[in-house]
């Protein structure tokens, strides 16, 4: 039988997602239970976008309905539930936003320390309110994201007191994470054919892929997905095939240039016949305003660099129209308040009579 569904018939409502697929998490009766509801997300066709481009079978995998809008949580209440067990006092991490985010939520909950290092001037507005609002400690750097992710590594070594690192080189975070493809084959009863992924650290593509190949090892699902990941073109490293110095992209979320799971995203890249290809900025923005306006759909701009991306490919004839493609969006555009505002027009303004707003509507 099925572990998962095994798993979900407790009778008492929906279970905690890491009950849910608790066979394939390190989780064991010392693990203390820890959840703000993450993971469960919705799989929605996008029936007009994939009309426009004459694919049959494509989704979206809306991870901004997280807990705290992003995907990160479902790595973070695993790292932060283990951390728990192993007597942790404090959480560190370096993030361009969502990380942080996630840990100082889940670090909040859990009655831990929380310290977040931030690249200064490049966190979306949302994110870093999120962090400061459920009372972590936030220091902004003058770097990018990965020297920040240098400074924890050494502060997590070096630190007088017990102080977890909850970036995605914690292996518990890629873990938790791997739940998303579980949940992908549960939904649609198979594996998708292609899974669509911005990468950034890299962390997200290698864990759907362990994902996969857990279900597929355990005789739950039948194939495996090809794996496409997208970066932003200015903080292509793994494309490039070289190391960043200064990576740049409105897509601030994945604007790294010396990823720390390159080598894993390498091998989920070619044990899946895939492949990871940039899109420019332009690209990832036309791709999130069509998310929003043809499918209702509002995610980061980060997020919508996986639909980019399949844009791309659809347009150089290089996909299956049959095809079952999920495109994982990754962050709700909640997020990013200013990249939004600049992208839509002012506001009518009328008197309160109907007759006013009728004359600014043009009717
Ligand atoms: N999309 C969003 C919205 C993200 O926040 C990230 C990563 C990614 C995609 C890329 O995932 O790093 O696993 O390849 N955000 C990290 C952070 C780096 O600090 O929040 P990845």
């Amino acid at each position: 039988m099925n572990p998962a569904a095994a798993a979900s018939t407790t009778g008492r409502g929906r279970p905690r997602l890491i009950e849910r697929y608790r066979a394939f998490l390190p989780i064991t009766d010392a693990t203390p239970a820890l959840s703000l509801g993450e993971g469960f997300t919705p799989l929605v066709r996008l029936d007009r976008i994939g009309a426009a481009l004459g694919l049959a079978n494509l989704y979206a995998k809306v991870e901004g309905q997280n807990p705290t809008g992003s995907f990160k949580d479902r790595g973070m209440v695993v790292a932060v539930s283990k951390a728990l067990e192993a007597g942790a006092r404090a959480l560190i991490c370096a993030s361009t936003g969502n990380t942080s985010a996630s840990a100082a939520a889940y670090g909040a909950a859990a009655g831990l320390e929380v310290v977040v290092v931030l690249p200064r001037g490049q966190i979306a507005a949302g994110k870093l309110l999120q962090a400061q609002v459920t009372g972590a400690r936030v220091v902004a750097i003058e770097g990018n994201f990965d020297q920040a992710l240098r400074v924890v590594r050494e502060l997590a070594e070096s630190a007088s007191h017990p102080i977890t690192l909850v970036n995605s080189v914690n292996p518990f975070r890629l873990e938790g994470q791997k739940t998303a493809a579980f949940e992908l084959c549960d939904d649609l009863g198979r594996a998708p054919d292609v899974l669509a992924i911005p990468v950034g650290n890299a962390g997200n593509i290698s864990a759907y892929w362990a994902g996969f190949g857990d279900y597929h090892g355990a005789g739950l699902a039948q194939s495996l997905p090809r794996m496409f990941g997208f970066q932003a073109a200015g903080a292509a490293p793994i494309v490039l095939d070289r190391r960043i110095e200064a990576p740049e992209t409105i897509a601030t979320a994945i604007r790294i240039g010396d990823p720390a799971s390159w080598t894993k995203a390498v091998r989920a890249r070619e044990e899946s016949g895939g492949l990871i290809e940039s899109v420019t900025d332009d690209q990832i923005l036309a791709a999130w305003r069509d998310l929003a306006r043809q499918e209702g759909l509002f995610c980061e701009p980060s997020s919508a660099a996986s639909l980019a991306g399949i844009q791309r490919l659809a347009a150089e004839n290089r996909l299956e129209r049959d095809a079952t493609i999920v495109c994982v969006l990754t962050g709700s555009g909640l997020k990013d308040p200013k990249t939004a505002e600049a992208s839509v027009g002012d506001l009518l303004v009328a008197d309160p009579t109907a007759g006013a707003v009728a004359g600014v509507l043009g009717w």
